[in-house]
């Protein structure tokens, strides 16, 4: 450790492979953590107020907890220093510092990186007695009471928890999860658009709604609790039934991805996912549409689909290992155009 800081420490971004817009249904998900970390300082100042430096962006906001900083990015992290405090921890005031390999903007949860990241750092700073659930319990807390964005829990716990090289499945009801290997003789690729996504300005609180209002018509506490698709498809209303449809089947697709150990088996059921995200909760784009078809036409390629929220971002691709950076050259060179530069995210 740095003898400038009293505490450092660092939390992964992530990578979701299947199970997209389920967890706040109650559902299943299947992300996995990417190498691209954020990390967090922080030496006390002796002051009651926050000096947070960002230093990939070059900003330094200053705040205290009378004080709330208006600053989107500094919200998350004041959330999380809020959050111990109302679970007991005496914070003190602090000079912080983040520092973030994650792609921002782009599916890959930097923002749950920064949470979890400024949650552990916290930890180890005043020895919390949180493990790592709670730490993840508290990181969705602060993105959807400070930084107003009513996500699930999938980014945060997939922080806190999965590892880079197997796929975390996560019940989100129970918080239940074990690993899962990625199929032999595959490995991830993940691509970006280039066009940008803006979670809490986007869809994303609207999909959530409509699920709950699927819900309710449904008679169930949420989505999770629908036994029949049957009874999705006898909805009258058009955009609900479609909704409900994509989290009914999603969860089914996770679940047999989870159990299935042969890439080809796996990668279809990606393919599936993009079209279910695309065609009936509609949060695809036509540039991801473009991306994601431009990857499924590789032969090394054994599926793809749109990754986290959507409405812009990055896709992820299950590719033969050897033929990755041949993948990526030949997709982008076809994909890359004066409007819109995808670049390679992972590996
Ligand atoms: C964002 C949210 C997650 C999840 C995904 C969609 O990443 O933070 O909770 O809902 O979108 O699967």
């Amino acid at each position: 450790m740095s003898a400038e800081f009293d505490a450092i420490a660092a939390a992964p971004g992530r990578v979701n492979l299947l199970g997209e817009h389920t967890d706040y249904n109650d559902g299943f998900v299947l992300p996995v953590a990417i190498t691209q970390r954020t990390r967090v300082a922080m030496r006390r100042n002796g002051t009651d107020g926050f000096s947070l430096h960002a230093v990939e962006l070059g900003e330094t906001v200053r705040f205290s907890f009378a004080e709330p900083p208006a600053d989107h990015f500094a919200s998350y992290v004041h959330g999380c220093l809020a959050l111990a405090r109302e679970q007991g921890a005496q914070v003190p005031g602090l000079d912080i510092e983040v520092r973030s390999e994650v792609p921002m903007g782009v599916g890959l949860s930097s923002s749950a990186a920064l949470e979890v990241a400024t949650l552990r750092c916290l930890r180890q700073l005043l020895d919390l007695p949180f493990d790592d659930v709670v730490v993840a319990q508290l990181a969705q807390r602060a993105e959807i009471e400070y930084a107003q964005v009513r996500c699930g829990i999938m980014d945060q716990m997939a922080s806190s928890l999965a590892g880079t090289d197997r796929a975390l499945l996560i019940d989100t009801r129970s918080l239940a999860r074990r690993d899962v290997p990625l199929p032999a003789g595959s490995a991830v690729l993940v691509l970006d658009s280039g066009v940008a996504r803006t979670l809490a300005g986007s869809g994303y609180n609207q999909r959530r709604s409509e699920c709950e209002a699927a819900a309710r018509t449904l008679g169930v506490a949420s989505l999770r609790d629908v036994q029949r698709l049957e009874d999705i498809e006898a909805l009258a209303d058009d955009v609900l039934r479609r909704r409900a449809r994509h989290v009914f089947t999603e969860n089914a697709r996770v679940l047999q991805a989870a159990e299935c150990h042969d890439a080809a088996a796996f990668g279809e059921l990606m393919n599936a996912s993009h079209a279910s995200l695309r065609d009936d909760y509609e949060v695809s784009t036509p540039e991801l549409d473009r991306l994601v078809a431009l990857l499924q036409q590789q032969d090394a390629v054994f599926g793809a689909r749109l990754t986290g929220a959507g409405f812009g971002g990055a896709c992820v691709a299950l590719c033969r290992p050897d033929a990755i950076d041949d993948v990526s050259a030949v997709v982008l060179q076809k994909y890359n155009s004066p409007k819109h530069a995808g670049r390679q995210l992972v590996p």
